[in-house]
């Protein structure tokens, strides 16, 4: 059984008050709060053992990147990565998703060649493709959704063919909650010898991933939304693609020997980690995976799932509710909108109920165009929100109504 109250202990910030009222956390898939482990973790790590990770052969400095190493140990078993040297620390996943554009794109995508994406992806997803699009030519294809929030996979035939490089594809949208059949995706990517690059954002944390069972060949992800620090996200990608493929960006700790005529670079995964890396996030997020580690991830994902149906039956009593995404196996997102109300307004006086959404484009705007909006509201659940939660927004969402109509 899971305990959510008892959760809900270990995240400090929930006990916290705005306008007097209690927090009603429900921007999740922005960004998620951290527990108590996370918090102590890296106040130990600033006070008891900061010391550049990689660079020291004094005490400190090798303890620092001995947590360090073995956090991402935890990250690679957390993913099911074949091996650590597969998880490169980034900044977060729009790093990770520039950093597979930049230096993937840029040796393996040329004139003549397409690049298929989903349009339901967060802008991380999307713009970096552009970049390589206008320097190399390449063409870029969009694989639709339907209304239901689908994506349209009986057009993959028609989109994919023998000079596509590259299909990116989101596990989880991030505005719909829709999560596309990957395994289908990939293998039609994979049938032309395209390579497969996932967006996990939203889906890590709704679900996790078992990368080598979905067999993509690489995958983002941030650390902030995983209830860890800010600023630390992880690329996974296959052992053989990331020696490929050149380093994106230059500096200390990614080199093997530097000189003015030549500079040979460290093997995966330092060849990405250039410059002092946030090491202090990374092993605030391998806190972060072990402490979910320690949770049935199935009772998570169940309590998210029960919520998410909670509140859909709840919103679509009130008159005028559109809610967008309504696949069966969506994970814990509600995009909305209310006739004749500004997703803002909507925001704003829910804010002052002491309930906390997102409201806009969420990154996603090509979603926005689909439906013909300038933004929707979004309520997202993380594993520590309740059912009183939802009857609060539910409330807070008929008080709106009554207000703004
Ligand atoms: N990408 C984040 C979101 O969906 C910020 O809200």
């Amino acid at each position: 059984m899971f305990q959510v109250e008892e959760i809900r202990k270990e995240f400090p910030i929930l006990q916290r008050t705005v306008y007097s009222k209690p927090l009603t956390y429900l921007d999740n898939g922005a960004t998620a709060q951290k527990p108590r482990v996370v918090l102590e973790t890296v106040n130990k790590v600033y006070s008891e053992l900061n010391s550049n990770v990689h660079r020291g052969l004094h005490y400190l400095s090798e303890e620092c990147t001995e947590w360090y190493e073995a956090s991402r140990g935890e990250i690679a078993r957390f993913i099911n990565a074949r091996e650590k040297e597969e998880v490169v620390f980034t900044a977060g996943a729009t790093a990770s998703l520039n950093t597979v554009a930049q230096a993937w794109g840029s040796r393996f995508v040329h004139a003549g060649d397409n690049i298929v994406i989903s349009e339901m992806e967060h802008h991380s997803n999307i713009v970096p493709w552009q970049f390589v699009s206008e320097r190399t030519g390449a063409e870029i294809r969009v694989l639709p959704f339907n209304d239901e929030g689908a994506l349209c996979l009986d057009r993959l035939p028609q989109l994919i063919d023998s000079n596509t490089k590259v299909v990116a594809v989101t596990q989880a949208s991030n505005t719909l909650g829709t999560r596309p059949d990957l395994e289908q995706v990939i293998r039609a990517a994979h049938a032309v010898g395209a390579i497969a690059v996932v967006d996990g954002c939203q889906g890590v944390v709704h679900g996790g991933v078992d990368v080598q069972a979905l067999d993509c060949d690489f995958y983002a992800f941030s650390g902030h939304k995983l209830y860890a620090p800010t600023g630390v996200g992880v690329l996974y990608g296959k052992r053989v693609l990331l020696e490929a493929m050149p380093p994106f960006m230059g500096g200390g700790d990614m080199v093997d020997r530097v000189s003015f005529e030549k500079t040979t670079y460290a093997p995966i995964p330092l060849k990405f980690e250039a410059g002092t890396s946030n090491f202090v996030g990374g092993i605030g997020l391998g806190e972060a995976v072990k402490f979910l580690r320690g949770l049935d991830l199935k009772a998570v994902e169940e309590h998210e799932h029960e919520l998410v149906r909670y509140a859909t039956d709840e919103m679509m009593k009130i008159d005028g509710m559109r809610i967008y995404g309504n696949t069966a196996d969506k994970c814990a997102i509600i995009s909305f909108n209310v006739d004749g109300i500004h997703a803002s307004d909507m925001g704003m006086i829910l804010d002052k109920l002491g309930v906390a959404i997102r409201t806009g484009m969420h990154c996603a705007e090509p979603v926005m165009t689909h439906f013909g909006v300038p933004g929707m509201c979004r309520a997202s659940f993380a594993l520590y929100n309740t059912a009183e939660e939802v009857e609060r927004l539910v409330a807070g969402v008929k008080r709106a109504v009554g207000m703004l109509r």
